[in-house]
């Protein structure tokens, strides 16, 4: 990969940095994108990494390599200028004198890291699908839950995170992630009592969110200065200690097509995903499909719920939208749209 390539990931990577919140990525990506661009130690670093995964993510894997080593202790000046430990945010020009350094410095132990995939866990969307997940629950029966493309499984334990909203809240108020104001508009109209029957899930590359590897591969791909989304992922981190999900390492159809083989009397299944359809390409049509024939078995005493938030257009916009399909009538609405991190949740209901 040439150099000005390099240099163009990097700089897409920094603009959508720009726009979703995190000014520090955003300008270490453009003073590595000016780097890469003169042939400088960050575009040695990266091209032999650039064919290794999917190289829209190199920019990610870089700056994911580079915070494993600052949440491990090993970049200390940098350190300081990252609110993910401890730091905090000043002067751009230091940070960035530091960020060079440490990758001068550690050139030999940030290129194994590069040929990891970056792997998230993104708990703000527990507040994107939290409406949905309500609705199924004004069934009256218990939830089965089952998520395709789960991670370390942190989202199927939404019901165990705060929201709060309008004078209304959901789940335990002690809980160490919580949301506030999450639908500063129209919220959802009632807040049914929830039990859930099952937690299950499935990833390809499923995270143990009990090993400090794990916790760290999700830790170290937050971006630095979004302190609240850190809070939250630690938080779930903690949740996961005494409450786990189970999660099979498993493709998403086939897994799917053998959980909802048969109806499941008593519960109302609920089956969700977040930002994992771009992931299957054509098997995304599958699991359509696989849904919506199990959805023409679904009966009132074994319904079928659909719940995603996934990328959508609208006209030339691309957004993100919360949609749910409910079976047995097969009535398919938009009930929100939200960040792809999560809240603020323009609740349509
Ligand atoms: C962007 S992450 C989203 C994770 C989680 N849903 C969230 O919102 O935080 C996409 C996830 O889908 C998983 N994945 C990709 N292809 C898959 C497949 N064919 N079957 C199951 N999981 C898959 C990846 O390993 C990754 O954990």
């Amino acid at each position: 990969m040439a150099a000005e390539q390099i240099a163009r990931h990097l700089r897409t990577q920094a603009n959508w940095c720009q726009r979703l919140g995190s000014p520090l990525y955003a300008y270490l990506l453009e003073r590595a994108a000016a780097d890469a661009e003169s042939g400088g130690p960050i575009c040695h670093i990266l091209r032999p990494h650039a064919h290794t995964a999917d190289p829209n993510a190199l920019a990610l894997r870089f700056m994911g390599a580079v915070h494993r080593l600052v949440l491990t202790g090993r970049a200390p000046d940098l350190a300081r200028h990252y609110p993910s430990a401890g730091g905090s945010v000043g002067n751009m020009d230091a940070a960035w004198t530091d960020f060079y350094a440490t990758v001068a410095r550690e050139c030999d132990a940030i290129c194994p890291i590069l040929e990891r995939h970056v792997q998230t866990n993104e708990i703000g969307r527990s507040a994107s699908l939290l409406g949905g997940f309500l609705s199924a629950a004004e069934s009256g029966l218990p939830l089965r839950l089952l998520e395709v493309g789960s991670s370390a499984g942190l989202n199927l334990l939404w019901d165990l995170f705060r929201y709060e909203w309008n004078g209304a809240a959901f789940g335990p108020a002690d809980s160490p992630v919580r949301f506030v104001d999450i639908f500063p508009n129209a919220a959802p109209s009632g807040v049914p009592a929830v039990t859930i029957a099952e937690r299950r899930g499935c990833d390809v590359n499923p995270i143990d969110p009990a090993s400090e590897e794990g916790r760290l591969t999700l830790l170290c791909y937050v971006w630095p200065d979004q302190a609240q989304r850190f809070a939250r992922l630690r938080g779930a981190l903690d949740v996961a200690k005494t409450t786990r999900a189970s999660i099979d390492r498993a493709e998403a159809c086939e897994w799917l097509s053998e959980r909802l083989a048969t109806p499941t009397p008593g519960v109302a299944t609920v089956v969700f995903h977040s930002i994992v359809l771009q992931y299957l390409g054509e098997r995304a049509a599958r699991l359509r499909e696989i849904i919506e024939e199990a959805g023409q078995r679904a009966t009132a005493r074994a319904p079928l719920f659909w719940l995603r938030l996934e990328p959508e257009r609208q006209g030339n916009e691309s957004i993100f939208s919360v949609r749910m399909t409910t079976w047995p009538n097969g009535q398919d609405r938009r009930l929100a749209i939200s960040s792809p991190h999560g809240p603020p949740v323009d609740w349509e209901g």
